[in-house]
């Protein structure tokens, strides 16, 4: 099973053929699950419906808790939702969460392409800590970089090494499989794929490019960070904070449920309203900065390092995730990042009615992998 994005095709054109029928991308996030219906047409991708639904709730806590739910439980959630998000496609594709995942770079040496299929899978045991008839395996081959292209390689020339080739390997818990694929039968989805989230939200949220780039996905439990290079994922890294972290201070800090502390989050964020006094506005701000400056410090850290690793300046930051839509983060991130921001706007590759453009972007980063999922979908037809 193809557990990757084919991401040497994200910087071919998104739409390929176009071709008929809608497509639905899903994912089941640890705090929500996002729907998106799509349709190819002559070469756009027309957005035909989309849903979000709180999980919280299907195990008995507030909206925007993260939950681990049984698959039977979150496919009751995704019924709810396909009802109200007024689904009709029935064959999609699914995203399995970065953290179910292992992925790593290895180094090969330069051997055909028969020798490496037997190499990889010793090789894989070493980075994998359980049987390996446990896990469901995909990798592919980094492709080479033009080194005397490289500017760097012109100022300081790169340590000279045996010249060897580098896989890009994927392994996923057969039981984490499963549990998708109970949800999405028991759903009546017909998955055409399962893509780890990563792929997903780069093919929605980048765009063509060669330089290095992070992606910072904001979730409710955890954050997580890709750095893209040509299209390639080099570097991943993930952070046990997020959204929730943001509501829980808030909540104590200010001395209010979770409820409200979510609500006024989502509502305010980091810009001072008027329904509170200069007192309170303040001590709002500073719990929710508490979370996020963490983490930025965190993504500054990652930038730091891959730059020093590889000699190469990561310039470009992509926000993504439901807490990339936290109002006034982008001013905040400019200020805090040493790096270009950007917020995700994975709606702006698909083709809508214009009055919901606004919706579209505001909503947008949380939609990114749901979308990104899709993408792949239409190109294939
Ligand atoms: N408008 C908003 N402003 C601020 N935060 C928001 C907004 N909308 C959603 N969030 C936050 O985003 C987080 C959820 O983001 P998202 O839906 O991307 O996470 P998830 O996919 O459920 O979780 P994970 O990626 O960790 O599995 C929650 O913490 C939620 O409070
Ligand atoms: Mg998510």
């Amino acid at each position: 099973m193809a557990l990757l994005g084919k991401l040497g095709e994200m910087l071919s054109s998104v739409f390929g053929k176009g071709g008929e029928g809608s497509v639905l991308g899903i994912d089941i996030g640890a705090s929500s699950a996002k729907i998106v219906q799509l349709r190819a047409s002559r070469g756009s991708a027309i957005l035909e419906t989309y849903g979000e639904i709180a999980l919280g709730p299907y195990g008995g806590q507030p909206v925007g808790k993260a939950v681990k739910l049984t698959p039977e439980k979150t496919a009751e959630a995704l019924a709810d939702l396909m009802k109200e998000a007024n689904i009709t496609a029935r064959s999609g594709s699914m995203s399995i969460p970065f953290s179910s995942s292992l992925i790593s770079v290895l180094e090969f040496p330069k051997v055909d392409k028969d020798a490496l299929k037997r190499m990889v899978p010793i090789e894989a045991r070493k980075y994998i800590p359980m049987p390996i008839s446990e896990v469901t395996l995909d990798w592919f081959v980094i492709p080479e970089e033009e080194g005397e292209k490289s500017a760097f390689d012109r100022v300081q020339p790169a340590p000279a090494r045996p010249k060897g080739q580098e896989v890009l390997l994927v392994a996923i818990h057969n039981e984490t499989l499963n549990a998708y694929k109970t949800i999405t039968e028991s759903s009546g989805i017909r998955a055409e794929f399962y893509e780890i989230e990563i792929f997903s939200v780069i093919r929605s949220s980048l765009s063509h490019g060669i330089a290095p780039v992070l992606v910072v996905d904001l979730g409710a439990a955890t954050t997580k960070m890709y750095v893209v290079e040509r299209g390639i994922v080099r570097l991943t890294h993930l952070v046990t904070a997020g959204g929730q972290q943001m509501t829980e201070t808030l909540a104590r800090s200010l001395n209010w449920e979770f409820e409200k502390a979510e609500r006024v989050k989502r509502e305010r964020g980091l810009n001072d309203s008027s329904a509170y006094s200069t007192d309170e506005n303040d001590r709002i701000k500073t719990a929710m900065l508490s979370t996020l400056s963490r983490l930025f410090s965190e993504v500054n850290r990652v930038l730091l390092s891959y730059g020093q690793r590889y000699n190469k300046n990561v310039s470009h930051v992509v926000l993504a995730g439901g807490g990339a839509e936290l109002p006034g983060l982008a001013s905040y991130a400019k200020e805090a990042l040493s790096a270009e921001i950007a917020i995700a706007d994975p709606f702006a590759r698909t083709e809508a009615p214009a009055f919901l453009g606004d919706v579209l972007r505001e909503i947008g980063p949380g939609f990114s992998v749901s979308v990104g999922l899709v993408l792949r979908e239409l190109r294939a037809q």
